[in-house]
């Protein structure tokens, strides 16, 4: 999640990195067009879906809690780290599909919708990607066909992909991940380009962190969407990851107008990896009932803005939380009891409940 930047994010170079008119954005009526073609709009009365990103370890449990919980309580998955480029092509040209076929299976099982997760990103890049040097011309044809073998192996059954994931440095600066550095800014409408010619049908994500607060690195984000909008690249969405803690969280209101600025752009919103980290010395209850708060305005933020159509949290018990059991983080206990960030959560995105 780390690296270093270097360009400053301006739009007529997007835009021409992306293959557009530099400097022109196209007619609104276009953009407006695609997006009212790529998806229909969440209607308020239609709550939005609670989505959880699960792994094989845990499915492979046969823990019936585990599974039983996710069931009764999740309407989608997001494989947790089975789709990333070093569990899928481990080494070149030798694709591994098998675990995260696992998971798209139990869905397809289960009808759940899946996401996919993620195909571009600084993280969980291969050895054989990292360790040696690449022309431009060798690393754009690498990933074309990355791309495009998994895209097209999951056609029909993966239903969204985060495409390009933390594209942007907290002071809204192009990171200078190893896509950028060797292909250039062009590097995310190419992913994109690529993933919908692959897949027409699948709803394309930009995924970002920390862009739930109105800041600079939100407003980076917005122009980024906006200009590839405007160069007629296939983003039609945006993942706000929400990885938040009781120090770090966003105002409800401040979120709901993040999340309704997006939606200005025509794109679908989810909240992707929602997690709160509440690890502290205050007394466990206290903790909990602050977490609790906070998975409230996630979800009624959601709620608010009818373009944002899934809460998803990155995980379901604390045991099985990327955080460490410690953070207590999610909305499940270790024992699979609900905590009282679920309670508050499905409250918020269905007050009808
Ligand atoms: C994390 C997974 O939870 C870990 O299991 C894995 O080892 C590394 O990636 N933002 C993201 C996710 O987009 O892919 C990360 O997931 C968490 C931060």
């Amino acid at each position: 999640m780390f690296g270093k930047y270097a360009l400053v994010l301006t739009l007529p170079l997007l835009v021409a990195a992306a293959g557009g008119r530099p400097g022109r954005p196209a007619p609104a009526p276009a953009a407006a067009h695609v997006a009212s073609r790529i998806f229909a709009r969440r209607s308020v009365a239609t709550p939005p879906q609670l989505g959880a990103a699960v792994n094989t370890v845990m499915l492979d449990s046969a823990n019936p809690r585990y599974v039983d919980t996710l069931l009764h309580h999740y309407g989608s998955v997001t494989p947790e780290y089975e789709m990333e480029m070093s569990q899928l092509e481990p080494r070149r040209g030798a694709f591994d599909f098998t675990n995260a076929d696992r998971i798209v299976a139990f869905a397809a099982r289960h009808g759940l919708p899946v996401r996919g997760h993620t195909l571009v990103w600084d993280e969980m890049i291969p050895a054989w990607v990292t360790h040696r040097e690449w022309t431009k011309p060798q690393l754009e044809r690498m990933l074309h066909g990355y791309i495009q073998t998994v895209v097209s192996h999951y056609r029909g059954r993966v239903s969204e992909w985060d495409v390009v994931n933390e594209p942007l440095t907290t002071d809204g600066r192009l990171r200078r991940n190893l896509w950028e550095r060797v292909i250039g800014p062009g590097y995310i409408a190419l992913a994109f380009r690529w993933a919908h010619r692959a897949d027409p049908q699948a709803t394309l994500f930009l995924n970002e962190y920390g862009a739930e607060w109105q800041d600079a690195k939100e407003r980076a984000l917005h122009r980024l969407v906006g200009g590839l909008r405007a160069a007629h690249v296939p983003v039609s969405g945006v993942g706000f990851q929400a990885h938040l803690s009781l120090s770090a969280h966003p105002p409800q209101a401040e979120l709901t107008a993040v999340l309704r600025s997006f939606a200005q752009l025509g794109v679908h919103i989810e909240v992707t990896e929602l997690d709160v980290q509440a690890a502290g010395s205050a007394p466990l209850a206290q903790r909990l009932a602050a977490e609790a708060r906070i998975y409230a305005a996630v979800g009624a933020a959601c709620h608010a803005v009818a373009a944002c159509s899934r809460v998803t949290t990155w995980g379901v018990t604390d045991a099985d939380s990327w955080l460490g059991r410690n953070q207590v983080g999610l909305p499940f206990a270790a024992d699979y009891r609900a905590k009282p960030a679920w309670w508050a959560l499905r409250a918020a995105v269905n007050p009808r409940a």
